[in-house]
Parts: C-alpha cells; sequence; structure tokens
C-alpha cells in the first residue's frame, strides 16, 4: 500500500507495467547487456516462488559465485555493477521471454524458469500490493482480480509471460520448474536443478539443502538480524519480509468466489489453448 498515485509508481515499457524501481533508460539499454557463457539465469513472474529457488540454488556451490539484484532493478548504474561482479553471476529477472538481453539468448546461457498455479499467484500478488509501498493501492481483492486477468499489474500478462517463456521450455539451456512439485518434492527438484548446472552435490547435502531451504527455515532466516536487508531477488522490493507470506499450496480456494473460479478457468482455457502443460 503506497501513498503516492499509480502514475508516480508505474510506468510503461513497451506496453508492460513497470514500477519506477525499473528506470526506463536501464530497460531501454537491456538490448546491449553483456552475457557471460557462465551466467544463469533466474526466471519467473512475480509471486512464484523466485526467493525459494534463489535459496536453493545459492546453497548448491562450493565456488563462488554472486547472486546480483535483478537485470531489470535500478537506474542505468546497475549494468555497470554487474559488469563489475568478477565471480559467476546468478542473475534473476521477471522480464518475458522477448524482453530479455538479446546476448543471453546467443550466448546460450543457462536459464530456470520457475511457473506456479496462477490462482495462486494472483493472491499471492494480491497481498503483496496490499503490503508493499513500491506498489499502487488495491482496494479490495474483486478489484485486483480483474487487473491481474487483465495483465493491468506489474511485469504485464501472467498468460503472456508464461507463453513467452513454454515456447523455449525444450531449449536445451532452459529449465521449466513448478513450485508446486517442489512442495510436492523438493529434494527431487534439487537433484534436476544440480544436473541442468552440472553440480556434484550428494545425497548428504542435498537432504540438508532442503531442510534449510524449508518455508520456515527461510522465513526466520530473513527475520535474523544478520540477513541483508539491502538485497533484492525480485524487482519490486528489497524488503525480504514481505515475501514469507504463507508458502503454500491452494491458497487461492479461500479468495475466489465460484464465480470469480469459472471466469478465471474460462479465460485460462482461452489464452491457454495453445499451451502444451
Ligand atoms: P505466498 O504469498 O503464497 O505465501 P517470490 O519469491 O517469487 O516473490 O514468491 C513469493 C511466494 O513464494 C510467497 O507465496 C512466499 O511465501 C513463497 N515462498 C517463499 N519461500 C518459500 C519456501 N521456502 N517454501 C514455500 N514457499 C515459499
Amino acid at each position: 500500500m503506497s501513498n503516492l498515485s499509480e502514475a508516480e509508481l508505474i510506468h510503461k515499457f513497451k506496453g508492460i507495467p513497470f514500477t519506477i524501481q525499473s528506470s526506463p533508460e536501464l530497460l531501454k539499454s537491456l538490448d546491449t547487456f553483456d552475457a557471460r557463457e557462465d551466467d544463469v539465469l533466474l526466471v519467473s513472474y512475480p509471486k512464484s516462488g523466485t526467493h525459494w529457488l534463489a535459496g536453493v540454488i545459492t546453497k548448491l556451490y562450493n565456488a563462488q559465485i554472486t547472486l546480483t539484484s535483478p537485470i531489470e532493478y535500478g537506474d542505468i548504474s546497475r549494468l555497470e555493477e554487474l559488469n563489475k561482479v568478477s565471480s559467476k553471476r546468478i542473475i534473476p529477472t521477471h522480464l518475458d521471454y522477448n524482453m530479455l538481453p538479446p546476448n543471453f539468448k546467443n550466448k546460450n546461457c543457462k536459464m530456470i524458469y520457475i511457473s506456479r498455479n496462477p490462482k495462486d499467484t494472483a493472491v499471492s500478488m494480491f497481498h503483496y500490493y496490499r503490503d508493499n509501498p513500491n506498489l499502487p493501492t488495491v482496494d479490495t481483492w474483486t478489484s485486483f482480480f480483474d487487473l491481474f486477468l487483465k495483465g493491468e499489474v506489474v511485469f504485464g500478462s501472467w498468460f503472456d509471460h508464461f507463453l513467452s517463456w513454454e515456447e523455449h521450455a525444450n531449449d536445451k539451456n532452459i529449465l521449466f520448474l513448478f513450485y508446486e512439485d517442489m512442495k510436492k518434492d523438493l529434494p527431487k527438484i534439487v537433484k534436476e536443478i544440480t544436473l541442468f548446472l552440472g553440480l556434484d552435490v550428494d545425497e548428504n547435502d542435498i537432504q540438508d539443502i532442503c531442510k534449510k531451504s524449508s518455508f520456515s527455515e527461510m522465513k526466520s532466516d530473513t527475520e535474523n538480524v544478520n540477513s541483508d536487508p539491502s538485497h533484492t531477488v525480485c524487482a519490486l522490493t528489497s524488503d525480504r519480509k514481505l515475501i514469507f507470506r504463507k508458502g503454500t499450496v491452494g491458497d487461492w480456494k479461500n479468495h475466489f468466489t465460484p464465480k470469480q473460479n469459472r471466469r478465471f478457468e474460462e479465460i485460462f482455457n482461452e489464452k491457454m489453448k495453445l499451451s502444451k502443460m
């Protein structure tokens, strides 16, 4: 919830709403961003489990790595800062495939896309809008539900975002993951990630990493005085306390009316008719 108006908080770039945290100059210069072959991109639509995935991945490496702030976060000076990172970079982003700096594609960088049931994503985003001073005020769930379906929220339409990445789901350098699968069997997904990244992590370490990446552990880590309050994995906040809300599957059932559910399903079926998922 913010005291600022929507016009003061949001601007559009190539038709997609961004917060003023992503400056237009930065977004314009992304096309010239210099990727490195060993960069790993962590891609998601907001509220799909980005911090969770980042928490897992950063624990998998023995060598020095840097989890950077999202590529679309900040002003033009961010690109220079990213260039200066000397270790291997793990770079989060909420950009859709078409807006991704072409250099990441040309250099076949590894990319991990995490997706989540859009109904739960919508609910998570609704609460985030309410708590986050960088986002416009939304009065009710009903009004947010309409905005979400129209794609009039930050980073645009969930459907467009998902479809833009799904088209590349079978590319060798892209791993597609689902939040719900991580909830169901985290060790299995962590093994999939290690294989994809070419890392050798033994079974005990995988079990340990999964324990340390549970919702309760990650939430209490954030409350720990030692965690860096300025570090951001999502381009919408640097306040990690806003991230760990409930961490469950199916919270949408506590918010959607039967009528909203029917409308959502209709739009979902229409928009996703070309999807293979
Ligand atoms: P809820 O709002 O439904 O609780 P992102 O990191 O992309 O912003 O996504 C945030 C969502 O992921 C929040 O969902 C948050 O609670 C959930 N989340 C974060 N860490 C998690 C974990 N370790 N296990 C399960 N869910 C987690």
